[in-house]
């Protein structure tokens, strides 16, 4: 693509090798990893914009009401981006959180937006997406969900949950690299009312007529805002080639296998490490965690010996479990390798305690 495409093309990639309908077309086939039909995802920004754009138009479908729910388990820049849109608006919106757990009981008609991230992305747990949409729309509630550890770890099914709406991310187990763009899905009956917030040239009927005036294109084109990133894009779509081969069933299948042998060695050789994830792995996404209270200088340690995983505030140590290119192996090596940290007090080092920018 950098060759070929934009080496040879420059802008003339636009129109020569379709540059402009990439987002759709990588909308179309991440659709198909979360159950979402042709024409209702689109790719492009990061997902803190996609979660600001969903609530936005969320926020407007369901006009009477001012409560925006969701749980203390959510990922802080969805809350982040909740309360600036509560202030921007200014009609008395709040924010309101409850547990994980808890979450059905403050379902009630004062709810305009269940906004919710289906994976934990601390503890790996999974929350019930369709009994909760279900239970959601008796309240006239519309559901917004975030889907950034849930795509490529496990299979979604948007249509058959009857999701309103859903964002998420593609650099994490959709491997498209750092800072690579988001999808946001809107269900086909919504599309028509849903205004977009973010009123961008590209999300606009005709873009290259540039009239004066915004009007909203068709379907989910409307939730495009500005110049996609095609080099990230590419990206995208050559990991997106791997997940045509494979039948996401069978990746979820593994990464349980994976994650449940994971444990048993783990417990058995680290007592001091405390399981923080669901024990059942039907219950929990595609990743585990351990909590140690000097997990942060474990961490450091384990990368040190080529185990990747990473903290998270105060006490919890991430492990991501990617069937695609992870083996039974390399977990009896990942295994072994905390083994050896945790036993011989590896990561008691000073170096492992000082916290660089990114944990
Ligand atoms: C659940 C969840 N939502 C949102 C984000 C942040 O998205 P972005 O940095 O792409 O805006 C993350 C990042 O890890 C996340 O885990």
């Amino acid at each position: 693509m950098m060759r070929d495409e934009w080496g040879d093309m420059l802008i003339t990639g636009w129109n020569r090798a379709d540059w402009i309908s990439q987002p759709s077309r990588t909308g179309d086939r991440i659709g198909k990893l979360i159950g979402a039909p042709a024409g209702t995802v689109v790719v492009g920004d990061t997902l803190s914009i996609k979660v600001y754009q969903a609530l936005a138009s969320a926020l407007e479908i369901n006009p009477d009401r001012k409560i925006i729910l969701s749980d203390t388990g959510n990922f802080p820049t969805d809350l982040y981006m909740t309360q600036g849109l509560i202030e921007s608006l200014d009609k008395g919106y709040e924010l309101k959180l409850c547990a994980p757990e808890a979450v059905a009981d403050f379902l009630n008609e004062d709810v305009a937006v269940l906004l919710l991230t289906e994976v934990d992305y601390k503890t790996g747990r999974l929350h019930d997406m369709k009994t909760l949409t279900a239970k959601a729309h008796e309240k006239g509630i519309l559901t917004i969900w975030d889907l950034a550890h849930s795509a490529g770890a496990l299979p979604v099914d948007l249509s058959a949950a009857d999701v309103d709406f859903a964002v998420g991310c593609t650099y994490k187990y959709l491997n498209s690299g750092p800072g690579g763009p988001a999808f946001i899905y809107l269900a086909a009956r919504l599309v028509d009312q849903a205004r977009p917030a973010l009123s961008g040239w590209l999300g606009h009927n005709q873009p290259f007529a540039f009239d004066l005036d915004y009007r909203p294109g068709p379907g989910i084109e409307r939730m495009r805002v500005g110049t996609p990133p095609i080099i990230q894009l590419a990206a995208l779509e050559a990991s997106l080639d791997i997940w045509d081969l494979v039948d996401i069933n069978d990746v979820r299948e593994k990464s349980r296998e994976l994650s449940d042998l994971f444990i048993e060695l783990v417990e058995s050789s680290c007592p001091d490490l405390k399981l923080a994830s669901p024990r059942d792995s039907r219950q929990r996404g595609s990743q585990v965690s351990f909590q140690f209270q000097q997990g942060y200088a474990v961490m450091q340690a384990l990368i040190e010996q080529g185990l990747i995983g990473d903290f998270r505030a105060p006490d919890i140590m991430r492990f991501g479990f990617t069937p695609l290119y992870i083996d039974a192996e390399d977990v009896q090596t990942a295994a072994s390798i905390i083994e050896d940290v945790m036993v011989n007090r590896l990561w008691d080092n000073a170096e492992y305690f000082v916290q660089s920018p990114v944990t």
